[in-house]
């Protein structure tokens, strides 16, 4: 929905960015996407980097990259720009032209650099999980068909899949690692970035709509979804949500625990903190922080200001050391990610960080948003009154279709934001399921207001698992399982974990009676399309599944089944093969007293 009052609210805060060509018109809808700012031309790089060192900032740390085994670098902003300059370089004269960047790797320095060097050059890029496996890189390969990919893996089957690919796919490969040379990979490492001589040029003026990223994520499609991000609107959007929930300023040290392939890990842990002229620590591997004692020792040394973490980590840090004390009068704000922050863990995680009763910043929002749209603020007055919720809008002229006393109802966004999406990979269809009639953006969660006004998140209204803040859609799973052999029929469903969020549970029919091969060969299935996130819970195999008339598989039952196996099940007249249930049942209970 269009609303003058909101767009003006908006239109005020294209003054948070530097312009080469300032924008006179607020929006403009072509076909079915709004346009932000369409007439205006900026660049991300520069508003992330340049503008920071022409402001006096060259010498302050923008980033802190901490690998694997705890090593850190600390860069500067003119460091940071020095990188860019001479990777955009080399990008440039490996490939003349790109438009698509495929990036694959974890938060890194590598990463980072990369990322950057595309926002200079106008070239979209699109950051795929290190953890994904051939298949699933090649499905994105064949969705985004890049010019180029930057990969930074040591695992060599990797990279000759990548080298493999090459010629069919016609893309170059540029490897951050020193291995063998040969004709179809360049090969380099930090130190022929600094040794190369190029001189400096200024990033490239793009329309406010170039897309600036594309990022994979699950829905209730069996494939996965391309979602596209524009430049100028993205990268406001980033920079006021940093500063309305976290009072992120330039003297913030942000720690944002997250992965490079997760919408997190663009907007606050690069692009949002950085066109502040924030320091922001990056990790490579965000299990690492379980390491306590070390984890500590960078808040401590690093004087950081603002904590971030993925709710399954703070979960898995509580289950390591329920008894942390970390003090300092630096550290002021605690932020949570990617799933529902329960009362008793925000508790905890105040208690442990920072002060009795202080806010958590437990902030909603998804890949399709861009950045936050709900959460309680730094110095949010209602305090511990919001644990257990998502507190409030991010402004006023953000507007949910929800009203205090509703019952739980299937959230919408009602007034446009400059964050949004602005597109879909090959998703025209997928694209208008997200607009309804009235022109409301589905969220495809469910909450409702409590008494203070502030959000309540119950779960998503499709077929979608979250696992440790991870999206997969049930559909994507089945579509992967039902390529082996021997399988007919397959559900994916999810139960409750006390660590992870969920888990998933499948729910197989097969032709063969050999079930440990086929189990193998579901785990790597999915290890291979997910990472190690996606490993089952528990298979079951049955004889067949509870499906409708029309043989639609009924994945209710089965939850309902599997969160209590006594439970009556209502409406069972639409099941067609009823006696499933029974089978059903009996073996839920058997793995239960198992375990
Ligand atoms: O269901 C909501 C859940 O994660 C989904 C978005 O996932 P993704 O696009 O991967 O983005 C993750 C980055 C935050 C949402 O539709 N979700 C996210 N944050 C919360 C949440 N559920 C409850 N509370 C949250 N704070």
């Amino acid at each position: 929905m269009i609303d003058k009052k909101s767009l003006n609210f908006w239109y005020k805060k294209k003054d948070l960015i530097s312009w080469y060509k300032k924008p006179k018109k607020i929006i403009s809808k072509v076909q079915n996407y709004y346009h932000w700012f369409p007439d205006g031309k900026t660049n991300v790089y520069f508003n992330c980097i340049k503008k920071n060192i022409l402001k006096g900032l060259g010498n302050k740390i923008a980033l802190i990259t901490i690998d694997e085994n705890w090593s850190e670098n600390k860069i500067t902003y003119r460091d940071l720009d020095n990188y860019v300059q001479k990777f955009a370089f080399i990008i440039n004269k490996k490939s003349k032209n790109s438009n698509q960047i495929m990036i694959h790797g974890s938060a890194s320095i590598e990463t980072s650099i990369s990322m950057f060097s595309c926002a200079k050059l106008g070239i979209t890029h699109t950051v795929i999980f290190e953890e994904l496996q051939s298949e699933a890189i090649l499905k994105r390969i064949k969705l985004l068909k890049p010019q180029m990919i930057i990969t930074r893996t040591k695992n060599k089957k990797i990279l000759d899949f990548f080298k493999k690919n090459s010629k069919k796919y016609n893309y170059k490969i540029i490897h951050f690692q020193k291995l063998k040379l040969d004709k179809y990979t360049f090969n380099l490492n930090i130190n022929d970035i600094i040794r190369l001589k190029c001189s400096h040029t200024s990033g490239k003026e793009i329309l406010s709509n170039h897309h600036l990223f594309n990022l994979f994520t699950s829905g209730s499609t069996g494939e996965p979804k391309g979602i596209i991000h524009s430049s100028a609107g993205y990268l406001i959007y980033s920079k006021f949500s940093c500063q309305k929930k976290f009072g992120m300023k330039k003297n913030s040290i942000i720690f944002c625990v997250s992965d490079a392939g997760w919408i997190n890990g663009h907007t606050y842990s690069l692009y949002g903190p950085l066109s502040i002229g924030a320091t922001s620590i990056i990790i490579e591997k965000p299990i690492s922080i379980l390491n306590v004692k070390k984890f500590l020792k960078v808040l401590k040394t690093y004087k950081v200001t603002i904590l971030y973490l993925p709710v399954t980590l703070i979960r898995m840090l509580k289950s390591i050391d329920p008894n942390i004390k970390f003090r300092s009068k630096n550290l002021k704000t605690l932020g949570s990610m990617g799933e529902p922050l329960a009362s008793s863990i925000a508790k905890w995680y105040a208690n442990s960080f920072v002060k009795k009763n202080n806010p958590i910043v437990n902030t909603y929002f998804q890949t399709e948003t861009g950045g936050i749209i709900f959460s309680p603020e730094f110095n949010d007055k209602l305090k511990n009154k919001t644990y257990g919720t998502v507190g409030k809008s991010i402004s006023g002229y953000l507007k949910l279709n929800v009203k205090i006393k509703q019952k739980l109802i299937e959230l919408k966004i009602k007034t446009i934001w400059p964050g949004c999406m602005i597109n879909v990979i090959n998703g025209k269809k997928i694209w208008e399921k997200y607009w309804d009639k009235n022109g409301y953006f589905n969220l495809f969660d469910i909450g409702k207001l409590n008494k203070n006004h502030c959000l309540v998140i119950n779960g998503r209204s499709d077929d979608v698992i979250n696992i440790r803040g991870h999206r997969i859609g049930s559909e994507e799973i089945e579509s992967i399982i039902l390529k082996i052999k021997n399988v007919s029929e397959v559900s994916a469903v999810s139960i409750k974990d006390k660590i992870e969020g969920h888990k998933i549970v499948i729910f197989s029919s097969i032709n063969s009676k050999n079930f440990f091969e086929i189990e193998k060969k579901i785990n790597d299935e999915l290890y291979k399309n997910f990472g190690s996130y996606a490993l089952p819970k528990k298979i079951f195999f049955l004889s067949s599944l509870p499906k409708t008339r029309s043989g639609k598989i009924m994945r209710r039952i089965l939850r309902d089944l599997l969160e209590n196996p006594n439970k009556k099940i209502n409406n069972i007249s639409t099941i067609l093969n009823k006696k499933i249930i029974f089978e059903i049942k009996k073996e839920i209970v058997k793995d239960g007293k198992r375990r």
